[in-house]
């Protein structure tokens, strides 16, 4: 049996005519750049989140950075943030001249642990980026209370890995004053090239992020502001509005083949901690192992594909370490060594799921 990491084809084969129709209609009226599903799009992301503003932007690094500029970050300002996470994160926080400041890991979720977040707070702080790791969220009520107890400190949310995800009842990206995401193919809400959103209730900033997404543009030239080119295109907006017809689906599949994962699992191989006051989209499902290279390589023959999310932390990065030592975070290095995701995606079938777990249990005894 050979089974793919994320079938992205089966999906596409599910809402063909749904993707197939949105694309041509684009191609009909030709306008690639901010056409009419460009708003479509954002106005249905609002009704999903509840967020007051969605702005599709480029993304999900677009996302992050445009967030950034809105708030006017500028050298030398600090933004706390997980050095346990795809390099986005912190490049954004480096390409503006901030410095990102590294606060280690929860060990069960891989989330920033909130608990340290106070200690890092300095009179040079502006933001907060927690990162919702393998797509559930990180503790933002509490990372929130940090943040009404300092003021002048905004908590963005990289939701790049957690659209459709819940938090006591609250859909992710609408958990803090700014959240981001990506629709990068693989992602549980993904396009079939690069995108991503940005979602706030504030109108200011919303205002501020739009100008920002084009060449910081109040009108047609007419620039108030230095922004960037970072449009989300037309096509790439219809292909997410067709994939939003089962996506309510794709996210009870995922829930319900996470969940049996947990249960097959259990007391043999230990994964990332679901909490019960928020729900993960399983982004990724990954399980904690040593020896992982023996591991990975034997699944492999087996024609089961895995993959390591991280399997550095970006403080031992070479174009980062020197923003922070590596040994101040040593549960992210713990876990870089560990973590292991296997396949997962809304079609996964129950027979795959039993013959990747079975593997993967009779490959770690040995
Ligand atoms: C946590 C995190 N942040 C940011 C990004 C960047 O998103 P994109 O690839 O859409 O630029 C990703 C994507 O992999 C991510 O996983």
């Amino acid at each position: 049996m050979t089974i793919p990491f994320i079938d992205l084809k089966l999906q596409y084969l599910a809402l063909k005519a749904s993707v197939d129709a949105r694309i041509h209609r684009v191609l009909d009226h030709g306008q690639y750049i901010m056409g009419p599903e460009v708003r479509e799009l954002e106005e249905q992301l609002e009704v999903y989140t509840g967020a007051r503003h969605c702005i599709t932007v480029a993304s999900g690094t677009e996302a992050l950075l445009i967030s950034l500029m809105s708030l006017g970050i500028k050298p030398g300002d600090e933004i706390i943030t997980t050095p346990f996470t795809f390099v986005a994160t912190a490049e954004v926080i480096v390409l503006l001249g901030a410095v990102p400041v590294f606060v280690d890991i929860e060990p069960d979720t891989c989330n920033i642990n909130a608990s340290l977040i106070e200690a890092a707070i300095t009179p040079k702080t502006r933001a907060i980026m927690p990162v919702s790791l393998y797509g559930q969220p990180a503790d933002m009520d509490e990372i929130n209370a940090i943040v009404a107890r300092h003021g002048n400190i905004t908590v963005i949310e990289d939701a790049a890995q957690s659209f459709g995800a819940q938090y006591k009842g609250r859909k992710s990206c609408n958990l803090s004053t700014i959240g981001c995401t990506s629709f990068f193919p693989s992602k549980p809400l993904g396009c079939y090239g690069d995108g991503g959103a940005i979602f706030t209730n504030d109108d200011a900033l919303a205002q501020a992020m739009r100008e920002i997404r084009v060449h910081g543009q109040e009108r047609r030239y007419v620039h108030t502001r230095v922004g960037v080119g970072g449009r989300m295109d037309t096509i790439q907006c219809a292909i997410v509005l067709a994939k939003l017809e089962r996506f309510d689906w794709e996210i009870e599949q995922r829930l319900k083949i996470g969940a049996r994962y947990n249960e097959l699992l259990a007391g043999k191989v230990q994964a990332v901690t679901q909490y019960h006051d928020r729900t993960s989209v399983f982004a990724q499902y990954t399980v904690f192992i040593e020896n992982r290279e023996r591991l990975q390589e034997v699944l492999k023959q087996a024609g089961i594909p895995t993959a390591v999310h991280y399997p550095v932390p970006l403080n031992e990065q070479p174009a980062y370490r020197h923003l922070c030592c590596p040994d101040c975070t040593p549960i992210s290095q713990q876990r870089a060594r560990q973590v292991m995701s296997l396949p997962m995606s809304a079609d996964l079938q129950e027979v795959e799921q039993d013959f990747i777990v079975n593997a993967l249990c009779e490959a770690s005894k040995r």
